[in-house]
């Protein structure tokens, strides 16, 4: 198979695992006769430094053109106090929205030896499997652009759902829970917010279309404290923009770190693109320290969900599995015991197991 896949590493510790992606990719091309071509581009504070805007026409056209689309992370302290439309995280909400990438999976399930590195109790993380879908071209971070007023000291963020965004989102959590375990679990503030009525109402007559899924309601706040004293009980999360942003980072303790989580911002028919749920990791970045798995697993979910290619995804992930299941693992998974490496090193274990593995077909 021929792809032509665009690398976006922006910053920080993007920059270190975007390489991580295509090594192991590089791997898996080399094993089983596939030719991924990379071409990267600017995005993020880099692309602001470069061209003085956080998304250049170029990366969006080579987005477009693409097969794939593999992202880093944007930000960093340099351009925090920039204007608005000249923050690195409008580069990323930009190239979401001109890709209409509304649907993005955030698969969280514990490694087996890794649930002692959560700091919650074992048992309680033990045969979480969970996957949140999060609506992500609408709702907050999309609403009208808000001007300071009362000379400073008021603001405006508005938040805009309409029927077609929240059901095209609801189909993929009830489609989601269909190729699962048959359970969704739709996360709203329906007590408070018209919009999550909306959200409600929509879910409860789309419930028809799915007989074979069991639905229920959860408000946030509620689904938040549940997420980490029970997540066993979740199957699949579907809910809104910001809701989902929070409730994906919190999700991410049952792995044991923000590290680990991959996820796939989908549209329709078009280009996908494959995201670490993680940012650029400001404190750790250049040292060679990040981990790298999220990236690579988010490689795993491009060959599944854009190239259809199941049985090398699940490679890459056994790979994944195999070398945390040796005692390898980076510096923010916190265990007692195993083998403290480093991106670089993580990554050729990971890339090694999988050229191993097909020499012993
Ligand atoms: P962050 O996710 O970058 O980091 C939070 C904490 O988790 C830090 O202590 C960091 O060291 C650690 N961490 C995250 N990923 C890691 C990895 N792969 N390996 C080891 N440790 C890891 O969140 P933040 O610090 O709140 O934000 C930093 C910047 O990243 C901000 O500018 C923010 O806007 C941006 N951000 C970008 C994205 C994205 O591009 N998708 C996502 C979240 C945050
Ligand atoms: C994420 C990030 C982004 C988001 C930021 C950087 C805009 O936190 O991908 O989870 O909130 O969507
Ligand atoms: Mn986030």
């Amino acid at each position: 198979m021929k792809k032509r896949i665009v690398l976006l590493p922006g910053d920080g510790i993007g920059k270190e695992v975007i390489n991580s992606a295509k090594d192991v990719l590089n791997a898996i091309a080399e094993e089983y006769n596939h030719t991924f071509s990379f071409e990267s581009h600017e995005i993020g504070g880099a692309a602001i430094d470069l061209y003085g805007t956080p998304l250049p026409e170029t990366t969006v056209d080579a987005c477009k053109q693409a097969d794939a689309v593999l992202l880093g992370a944007v930000g960093g302290p340099k351009w925090d106090s920039n204007p608005s439309h000249l923050r690195p995280e409008r580069g990323l909400l930009g190239i979401r929205k001109a890709l209409d990438l509304y649907a993005n999976l955030r698969p969280i399930k514990g490694f087996k030896n890794l649930l002692h590195a959560s700091p919650l109790k074992e048992e309680v993380v033990s045969g979480s499997d969970l996957l949140i879908v999060r609506e992500l071209t609408g709702g907050l971070y999309f609403g009208t652009p808000s001007e300071r007023r009362d000379n400073g000291n008021s603001v405006v963020d508005t938040l805009v759902y309409s029927r077609q965004e929240i059901e095209r989102i609801v189909d993929k959590g009830f489609q989601a829970a269909q190729q699962r375990r048959g359970h969704l679990t739709s996360v709203d503030k329906a007590n408070v917010l018209e919009s999550s009525k909306l959200w409600r109402e929509i879910v409860e007559e789309k419930k028809a279309q799915y007989p074979d899924v069991a639905v229920e309601h959860v408000l946030v706040d509620a689904a938040a404290m549940k997420l980490i004293t029970n997540p066993t009980q979740f199957d699949v999360i579907v809910t809104e923009n910001l809701f989902g942003d929070i409730l994906s980072d919190e999700a991410s303790v049952i792995t044991g770190s923000l590290g680990m989580l991959p996820s796939a911002s989908l549209n329709e028919n078009g280009v996908g693109l494959y995201e670490p749920v993680h940012g650029s990791a400001p404190d750790i970045a250049g040292k060679g320290v990040a981990n790298p798995v999220a990236m690579i697993l988010s490689a795993a979910l491009m060959l599944r969900y854009s190239f259809q290619l199941n049985d090398e995804a699940k490679v890459i992930e056994d790979a994944v599995q195999a070398v945390l299941d040796a005692g390898f693992h980076t510096g923010d998974i916190q265990v007692p015991e195993g083998r403290l490496v480093g991106t670089a090193e993580m990554t050729k274990l990971i890339a090694d197991y999988i050229k191993s593995q097909n020499a012993s077909k």
